[in-house]
């Protein structure tokens, strides 16, 4: 067998949001890929990073008051350790905000610039001027121009489906800040996706089949799934434009060279090579040498590189990264697997019904990874189709196929062969056991006499990603270890004391049979396996075990005390799941948009759908003075005010005008204190603010948030003032 050399990625989950059961498809999908892979005896490197840069982690940062540093290293260790508890076993697991990938994106860009493939020219957006930064469709909202639906977002109306530009909403409004934004022209620089070059290379890449490893047949050497290459075809033949791959200040990301920190790389430019800043890192740290990266990284080498990802980022998997690459002088992928979104129970994950599971809780309420892996194993497909998580059919698929099928095998046999037989296994079989054996070990392919190892077909379809049907093929191997216990009922030997030869050979058998369903399933099912080892008394299973001379442990192998290896599921254990996730979200949501949401939207996570506020709104009614959690306090962002100026307004009963310094701007905030203050006497006074009230149009002028006041309604207000020492600008935490 030639040894293939793989560089596996899955797609780097944005660093701010928790890891969901919808992103564990991908992550669990590609590591059995990899942990297959590497039981051939391939040199398999399977990396991945949190995706750290972009506006809506630059927001999320500010909003909770740390830098967007802290904020990332902070979901990096959450993101590590939802993962490490999914057994998802990256080799290497980094950041996009790194060295390594800062020099790809500024070489990838000089060479694309050399090549004459970067274009610069201006682009009119829109611009939030109380924010003073350019805001991306997601962030603004308005009224759809269709149909009149108020605060839909910028590209497309949630209430009648229609897509627009943002420039065509009735009303728009910043998100971040509530102004009203304005147009605003900036110079963008884009990656020529429309040269020429690009189309006829594309088109030549997709179609053709490659010439990695993998496998002998025409359509394994596909580079795309079918319906994958359609789409291609279809974005391929409607023409392809320029991509803006540039971003204004303020933004978190890495600057453009030559721009004067004033521009910077769009988060989707820096997110695909961090796949390369994280393959450097984890060479350099083995000490590898440039040549034994470049292999990896450039053309020509003998590998391959495959990518993981969810079928919403087909287009910048396939048509952007490859010409990138391309024209940059680097590889291209060998390969692209898409895959579809994942429902609950048939519909989309909902926060409201309890069904949007965070990886942190399933683990917290004590559920066992390996059911979940397992349960996705069984659905999986080389498709992009959906697949449904359905609890009911989770149960009961984890009882009877894993725990009723397979360890029952071995709880069922261990105990004989432990009290009667010294723990040995023999090695004699007798006619009817050998063939019960191979009805075990071969399938039967037609009529004739054709039978195939069903580590065979096992491992043709992990290969390919037929997850589902490798399962099925185990499973029926599963139904005839237990016929065959069945059938010859060790438990009435043992009863009757008559026949221990038959006894030990049957309890034997069992347990080989026990073992090699354990090779088949190690891929799915990482952590038991290395229990099951344990107890066999076995070095760590490659896939070559399954197929070694007869496929029985030595004569006299000694096993060891057999320990439960899995627990079946309770239905009241998916109940509290979902009853945890439903309520943990109650105090936080609000009818009307908030950054959060907005945060929420813009992970695009390939299996998130966008929340809906209605139903959580409806929670939220009537729960005025219930306690909120601690995330709830920290969206307020309060902070220390001096008031530099105060005047009356003409006009107003209640108002005063207050101007505020809060350190890194001014604000004008219309304050309901004139019955209680002389604007004289404020002059130079430290306040606290609400700096993050989404500003507010009034007759007199906008109000740019609030400054806190004490009072009952007959006695007050009393404005609320700072210790000594705060300075303005300071968080109120
Ligand atoms: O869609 C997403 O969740 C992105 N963070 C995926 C990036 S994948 C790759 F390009 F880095
Ligand atoms: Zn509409």
């Amino acid at each position: 067998m030639n040894k293939r050399k793989i560089l596996v990625t899955s797609a780097l989950p944005y660093a701010n949001g928790s890891i969901h059961l919808g992103h564990l498809v991908e992550y669990i999908q590609t590591d059995i890929w990899v942990r297959f892979q590497k039981m051939q005896g391939h040199e398999v490197h399977y990396v991945c990073a949190d995706d750290t840069h972009g506006t809506p982690i630059m927001l999320r940062a500010e909003q909770e008051g740390i830098t967007p540093k802290q904020l990332i290293d902070r979901v990096w260790h959450e993101h590590k350790t939802d993962f490490n508890g999914f057994h998802i076993g990256f080799d290497n697991y980094y950041t996009t905000d790194s060295p390594e990938n800062r020099q790809f994106c500024e070489d990838i860009y000089s060479q694309l610039e050399a090549k004459g493939l970067i274009a610069k020219r201006s682009v009119e957006q829109f611009y939030d001027p109380v924010k003073q930064m350019f805001l991306p469709d997601r962030y603004i909202k308005g009224e759809c121009p269709k149909c009149h639906a108020k605060d839909q977002y910028g590209d497309s109306c949630e209430v009648c489906g229609a897509t627009y530009s943002s420039t065509n909403l009735v009303d728009p409004y910043s998100v971040v800040s509530g102004a009203t934004p304005e147009r605003k022209s900036s110079k963008h620089h884009f990656f020529k996706l429309s040269d020429p070059r690009c189309k006829a290379f594309l088109e030549k890449w997709v179609f053709e089949s490659f010439e990695g490893q993998s496998g002998t047949t025409p359509e394994a050497k596909r580079r795309l799934q079918p319906e994958a290459a359609n789409k291609m075809n279809e974005w391929l033949s409607g023409g392809l434009v320029d991509w803006d791959i540039s971003r204004d200040a303020p933004y978190f990301g890495f600057p453009i060279p030559g721009t004067g920190g004033k521009k910077f790389f769009y988060v989707w430019l820096d997110a695909p090579v961090g796949y390369f800043g994280s393959f450097k890192n984890y060479f350099e740290q083995k000490q590898r040498s440039q040549a034994e990266i470049d292999e990896f990284l450039r053309p020509g080498g003998n590998t391959e590189m495959m990518h993981f990802i969810g079928k919403d980022i087909l287009y910048f998997h396939a048509l952007f990264w490859p010409a990138m690459l391309k024209f940059s002088g680097y590889r291209t992928p060998t390969q692209i697997y898409a895959h579809g979104f994942l429902t609950v129970n048939g519909q989309k994950m909902s926060k409201s019904r309890g069904t949007f599971i965070t990886a942190e809780s399933y683990l917290k309420q004590g559920l066992n990874p390996e059911w979940l892996r397992y349960y996705y194993a069984a659905k999986l497909n080389d498709s992009m189709e959906d697949i449904d998580l359905n609890f009911d059919d989770f149960i009961a698929r984890i009882n009877s196929d894993l725990v009723g099928k397979y360890i029952n095998i071995a709880s069922r046999c261990s105990g004989f062969i432990i009290k009667k037989f010294g723990g040995k296994l023999t090695h004699t079989i007798s006619e009817t056991s050998r063939k019960w054996f191979n009805q075990f070990l071969f399938c039967e392919l037609g009529e004739g006499d054709t039978f195939l190892g069903r580590h065979v077909s096992i491992a043709y379809f992990y290969d390919r990603r037929e997850y589902g049907k490798a399962i099925r093929e185990i499973m029926l191997a599963a139904d005839v270890a237990n016929q065959y216990v069945d059938r010859m009922k060790p438990w009435e030997l043992a009863r009757s004391g008559e026949n221990d030869t038959e006894l030990h050979e049957i309890c034997s058998v069992a347990l080989n049979m026990f073992r090699i369903l354990t090779i088949y399933l190690k891929p799915v099912l990482p952590k038991l396996a290395i229990e099951a080892e344990r107890f066999l008394g076995v070095n760590p299973f490659t896939w070559n075990d399954a197929n070694s001379q007869n496929r029985l442990l030595p004569d006299g192998h000694q096993i060891n005390n057999y320990e439960h290896l899995m627990a079946r599921i309770d239905s009241k254990q998916i109940e509290t799941l979902i009853k945890v996730n439903k309520e943990s979200l109650q105090p936080t949501t609000q009818p009307s948009q908030t950054k959060q949401q907005v945060q929420i939207m813009e992970e695009k996570n390939s299996a998130t759908p966008p929340p809906s506020s209605s139903p959580d709104a409806a929670n939220v009614k009537g729960t005025a003075s219930a306690t909120i959690a601690i995330d709830d306090f920290t969206k307020i962002d309060l902070r220390v005010a001096k008031i530099i100026d105060a005047e009356q307004v003409e006009g107003a009963d209640k108002l005063l005008k207050l101007t505020l310094d809060i350190g890194a701007e001014q604000r004008t905030v219309f304050a309901g204190i004139k019955s209680a203050y002389d604007p004289a006497q404020l002059k130079g006074r430290l306040t606290i603010m609400v700096a993050n009230l989404a500003p507010r149009k009034m007759k007199f002028g906008m109000s740019e948030g609030m400054v806190l006041a004490a009072g009952n309604g007959s006695d007050g207000p009393y404005l609320l003032a700072p210790d000594e020492g705060a300075q303005p600008g300071m968080r109120v935490k």
